[in-house]
């Protein structure tokens, strides 16, 4: 989706660059001209490669996202103070191919070549002289994560050849991988604060992240330094639940835990499976169909009553296991999975992806705004609504939704708002952010992984002195 903002006019975007200097100067005793002049030169949009000057002060970063519906690549470009400078007209460049790489499962070499026309496009962006310096990455999340023996391998492999035959940008060894799902969470912890300026905060003045896919949902956000070296050890098998990163010289101690199969579309499979064959209070009425999940199917219809919040909410806490012991001394989100304890770092709250998708295609929130302020009790609010809605009029009070998600908009909405208040903890009336994009400048930016990644990447640079590294 493009939101367009207002343009800033000259003056007032200067006074933005203003009021941003002290948080540049306190962490790098760079002249005040070159910030300022690079800056400026942004302001008339135009290409970067107009300019040789400029070229040899700011970086490139490709980062691919091969996710289960579809492959995107992202283009963004950095100054020297790891600042997002424009692409043409946009901060960065985005395109989006379907079906993604699991799609190819029996043929690796005709999944790579599905990224060509993305790469392509993508290398014309970038001057030639600094296509060699350009780090190249992709990572593939939930849809490859899910295919059988070394399917996903042979897939990667076949993509880093191409990589390496097709592009002049710079492909390390370990730039085409499958990345899990603490990974992602902690990309988008970073990207999330990274746009709203939140990067060399104190702990406390960072925002958290929930973010919910398809098969999994994320919870990332950062605690003391004391709450982290007395945090838990995760179950057998899972990452830990504390990621150290270092990002413009000062230390985050991140929770972060991915609860795979509980993303929005797994978690439809798992309440459907509840009922088996036998009808589901979180189905429309009237409806009578199958869902399809990981090559299984669900039987999926609603009882003669129709369908029912609270008998939706009462599968829907069965299936977050709400009531599972909780090894931590209370301290539990949902599954007996330690919540990280909460405190400053959480208090602000990002949710997103599906959240966002439900929201402003159920009249939650404008869905022409790239975020919003919610309650979680809005989501509770719409979910009675939809609940007491047949599917036969379904697609005329929501014409947002697709066909294919429309029987299971009752389901979908109460199990957003039971994850959020009975499963993170979060109080009904407690003030969130949901979130696609934030406002960066004079443009929005998609606040997601690839983000977080191409920062990474552009850190080790060896001019950037390791502005972001895990340690
Ligand atoms: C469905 O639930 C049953 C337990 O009631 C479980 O044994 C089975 O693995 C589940 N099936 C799927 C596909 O999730």
């Amino acid at each position: 989706m493009q939101v367009q903002i207002e343009k800033m006019d000259l003056k007032s975007l200067f006074t933005f660059l203003l009021l941003l200097m002290p948080s540049f100067c306190s962490s790098q005793s760079l002249t005040i001209n070159n910030i300022f002049f690079t800056h400026r030169k942004i302001l008339p949009k135009q290409k970067s490669n107009d300019n040789n000057n400029n070229n040899d002060v700011t970086s490139y970063a490709v980062i691919f996202d091969a996710g289960s519906s579809g492959s995107r690549v992202h283009v963004f470009h950095f100054d020297q103070n790891l600042n997002l400078l424009h692409i043409g007209n946009e901060i960065e460049f985005y395109k989006k191919i379907e079906p993604g790489l699991s799609a190819y499962a029996d043929n690796p070499e005709e999944a790579a070549e599905s990224l060509i026309p993305l790469l392509d496009e993508a290398q014309d962006i970038i001057p030639p002289q600094l296509q060699p310096k350009t780090p190249l990455r992709l990572g593939a999340t939930a849809g490859l994560r899910l295919l059988e023996g070394d399917t996903a391998e042979r897939i990667l492999q076949a993509v880093r050849d191409m990589f390496r035959t097709r592009s002049n940008l710079n492909v390390q060894s370990d730039a085409v991988t499958v990345i899990d799902g603490t990974q992602e969470g902690s990309y988008m912890w970073v990207a999330l604060n990274y746009l709203l300026g939140n990067l060399g905060n104190k702990y406390s003045r960072t925002v958290g992240v929930v973010d919910l896919g398809g098969a999994s949902v994320q919870m990332a956000y950062a605690i003391s330094k004391h709450a982290a070296q007395n945090a838990p050890l995760p179950p057998d098998g899972q990452d830990p639940y504390i990621k150290n990163v270092i990002l413009k010289e000062t230390e985050y101690n991140l929770y972060v835990h991915s609860y795979l199969r509980y993303g929005s579309d797994a978690a439809r499979a798992e309440i459907l499976n509840i009922t088996h064959n036998s009808a589901n209070p979180c189905v429309l009425a009237d409806f009578d169909g199958t869902y399809a999940y990981s090559g299984n199917e669900y039987r999926a219809y609603a009882p003669s009553s129709g369908s029912s919040f609270e008998k939706c909410r009462h599968i829907v806490r069965k299936v977050l296991k709400l009531d599972a012991p909780c090894p931590y001394n209370k301290d539990c989100t949902f599954g007996g999975i330690w919540s990280g304890g909460g405190g400053n770092g959480q208090k602000n709250l990002y949710v997103a992806t599906s959240f966002f998708y439900m929201a402003s295609q159920t009249g939650i929130v404008d869905p022409n705004k790239p975020n919003s302020k919610v309650i979680p009790a809005d989501y509770k609010v719409a979910a009675k609504k939809a609940c007491n809605t047949k599917y036969e009029d379904a697609a005329s009070i929501y014409p947002l939704i697709t066909i294919d998600r429309l029987p299971y908009v009752c389901m979908d909405l109460t199990y957003q708002y039971t994850l959020l208040v009975e499963g993170f903890g979060i109080e009904p009336w407690q003030e969130i952010t949901v979130t696609q994009q934030i406002e960066y400048e004079d443009a929005s930016v998609d606040a997601s992984w690839p983000l977080g990644s191409a920062i990474e990447a552009i850190s080790s640079l060896p001019k950037f002195e390791r502005l972001m590294y895990f340690i």
